[in-house]
């Protein structure tokens, strides 16, 4: 099924608020039935020089998640997309804060409340204490232009039992809101907060961003990947850098700036 962002936005905006700029104007939405995952299409495209076209899924059959892990969902219940973007090396360091927000914030309009939505670092969403959200996003660099390739996923519809499989806590705004919510909606207020956000200043997105992070308080082990060996370390989290970066104070009292990339968590 192939959407335009203009019937999205006479469906909805009366509800949820208008577009606020042409970011995403030229862009067709494309709904896939199944494919092996929204990334590999995006992938495919950008390496064809095709920037416009987000691709959406009722079903992959090899969803992807960070550091290879597997993405699972259910067929026909949640929201999986991948947003082609191109964007320049300073856009791309703050896309993570950008997207990450934008998503927070799609999800305090569902659920009628911001009380519970907290960012755990780097950009998974967490609503009391379970994942609802999480966010991958692959760069490929062309000069000093970047070809970005965002994938989100967004428990909608999800029963508890469809989180059987899934070895961490999870939640969905089914869970939480107990009725179903439509996912071409939740698309259109995605696209409009993301939106939205590449339209303000850098630096109010990212005061916001902050407080929707949750910082653990104890220390925390991290997997410090080198030349695919990982060497484990202890230190304690302080804080985040003006891009998101983590810092971190290791046993020796040296502070560290961790990227998403560099680290995986185990807390
Ligand atoms: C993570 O938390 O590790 C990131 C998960 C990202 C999952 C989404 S679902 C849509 C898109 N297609 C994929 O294969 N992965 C992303």
């Amino acid at each position: 099924m192939k959407l335009k962002l203009v019937q999205l936005e006479s469906k909805y905006s009366f509800e949820m608020g208008k577009l606020q700029n042409h970011l995403f104007n030229d862009y067709k939405i494309n709904w896939l039935d199944q494919v092996t995952s929204t990334m590999n299409i995006v992938d495919s495209k950008i390496r064809s020089n095709c920037l416009d076209e987000i691709v959406v899924a009722n079903y992959q059959t090899d969803g992807q998640g960070r550091f290879k892990r597997k993405w699972h969902s259910p067929l026909g219940k949640d929201l999986l997309l991948s947003i082609p973007m191109k964007l320049n090396l300073n856009q791309l360091s703050k896309l993570p804060i950008l997207i990450s927000l934008s998503i927070c914030k799609v999800i305090v309009r569902f659920l009628g409340s911001e009380k519970s939505v907290k960012i755990k670092w780097p950009n998974d969403i967490f609503v009391r204490g379970k994942k609802i959200s999480g966010l991958v996003i692959r760069a490929t660099k062309k000069k000093s232009r970047v070809n970005a390739n965002i994938g989100i996923g967004i428990n909608v519809n999800s029963s508890m039992r469809d989180f059987l499989k899934i070895d961490s806590p999870a939640t969905s705004l089914l869970n939480e809101i107990k009725k179903n919510s439509d996912r071409q909606k939740i698309l259109y207020e995605l696209i409009r907060q993301i939106s939205y956000h590449f339209n303000q200043p850098y630096a109010n997105c990212f005061t916001e961003w902050k407080k929707f992070l949750w910082m653990p308080k104890n220390k925390i082990l991290l997997k410090n990947v080198d030349h695919n060996q990982f060497n484990e370390i202890e230190c304690l989290p302080i804080g985040v850098d003006d891009d998101g970066l983590l810092i971190v104070q290791t046993s020796d009292g040296k502070n560290l700036k961790l990227t998403s990339e560099e680290v995986t968590f185990q807390y």
